[in-house]
């Protein structure tokens, strides 16, 4: 089924500098939505993603020509996605916005709150986060939007790549261990402008100028199961999306500090670690947002899903897409397996790892090669 020629937008290309845009956890690879969007839709049609994340399924969808509808409960997924699909047009303006937040920052916002600002950031740093914190509106300007994005992509990273100390994403994750290694090692975090930093990120980003935007992207910042009952936009050719999974992150941990600069708390909330731990909601969040889509989608709509191998949440999704599509054929393959067989798909009850792409498809659409029919257990060629 997929034109394995396609492969991520280069580097060099505008498409190529906007489309990794946001560093974000279980993003979809660019490829993979190109491959699914390019095979099960045409130009003018309607794709829907639920969960959207950083929007990787509406700027593929945009730039080849579909319109989309995207819900996005993080407000981190949800800003990536806003700023990629559609940026402030006038770099100059994005200039000016950085240096204005430089420029009212005050005395106070250069003072670090606890131990991990005081190891995180130089004061400098520290004093612009706090000044966007409070002055960029984010939810409603496109220029702030675009600066909040741009300071959430360099926050923090190895030391070199972004505004803070050394700071891969794992030792992000919990302050204490992040300032024990620090201390230990005697390592202060590297002086920086931010201004002339975050401005220089910025001028690359828009060096090969835009994309032909040829598709509109809505995104809806909530809910999906709210979002999806107001979409009043054409009925779905497409559904392409990755659910959150059962017992793995709920992206609030993992995006703390991004989240915190974006106006949220200090430190990470601690007790909302495993959200998806409750098997009766994760239950009724899939088979909701399942039903909704059912609702705006066409009845010969395909129905494309990255998810989890593990037993419950692939169950569980794969019973909502056979519950809401009872006439479509369902095929499943594992994404990184060479051969996989239907017990790889259903049998397999160890808590392996990896992810299964599972597609809907409607009598009339050929079957993709390698995929396994999940009702026969046959094997496409
Ligand atoms: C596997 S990720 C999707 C990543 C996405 N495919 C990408 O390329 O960035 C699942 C997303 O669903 C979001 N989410 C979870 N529950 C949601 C809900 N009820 N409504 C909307 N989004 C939700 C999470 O915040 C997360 O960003």
């Amino acid at each position: 089924m997929f034109d394995d020629q396609i492969e991520n937008w280069p580097i060099g290309t505008p498409q190529g500098r906007w489309a990794g845009f946001g560093p974000y956890y279980a993003m979809f690879p660019v490829k993979f939505a190109r491959q699914i969007i390019s095979e099960y839709s045409s130009v003018g049609d309607t794709v829907i993603d639920p969960f959207c994340g950083r929007g990787t399924t509406n700027y593929v969808s945009q730039i080849l020509g579909r319109n989309s509808f995207g819900c996005e409960l993080n407000p981190v997924g949800w800003l990536y996605a806003k700023a990629k699909t559609k940026p402030a047009r006038q770099l100059g303006r994005v200039l000016r916005r950085i240096e204005e937040t430089a420029e009212a920052k005050s005395s106070e916002d250069i003072c670090p709150a606890n131990e991990f600002q005081e190891w995180a950031w130089c004061p400098e740093v520290l004093g612009f986060i706090n000044s966007a914190r409070r002055n960029l509106n984010w939810r409603s300007s496109i220029v702030d939007r675009t600066v909040a994005s741009l300071l959430l992509v360099y926050l923090h990273a190895k030391i070199g790549g972004g505004l803070s100390n050394q700071m891969r994403q794992s030792k992000s994750m919990s302050p204490d261990y992040a300032v024990r290694w620090w201390k230990e090692r005697d390592m202060r975090p590297p002086p920086l402008d931010p201004c002339l930093f975050l401005k220089s990120r910025a001028e690359w980003r828009y060096a090969k100028g835009f994309n032909t935007v040829v598709g509109r992207s809505r995104l809806y910042f909530g809910d999906a199961r709210v979002g999806l009952k107001r979409y009043d936009g054409d009925l779905a050719s497409l559904v392409l999306t990755s659910p959150p999974y059962l017992g793995v992150t709920n992206y609030q941990y993992d995006n703390w500090i991004r989240l915190w600069a974006l106006g949220g708390p200090e430190l990470p909330d601690w007790s909302q670690k495993q959200r998806y731990a409750n098997k009766e909601k994760y239950e009724a969040l899939i088979g909701e947002v399942f039903s909704a889509l059912a609702g705006k989608s066409r009845s010969d709509a395909v129905i494309a899903v990255r998810t989890d191998a593990r037993q419950f949440t692939l169950e569980t999704t794969a019973y909502a897409m056979d519950r809401e599509w009872p006439q479509h054929r369902l095929f499943g393959r594992r994404s990184k397996a060479d051969r996989p067989t239907q017990t790889t798909l259903f049998g397999d009850k160890s808590e392996k790892p990896g992810e299964i792409d599972l597609i809907a498809l409607p009598k009339t659409k050929t079957p993709p090669a390698g995929f396994i029919d999940v009702a026969s257990g046959v094997v496409v060629s």
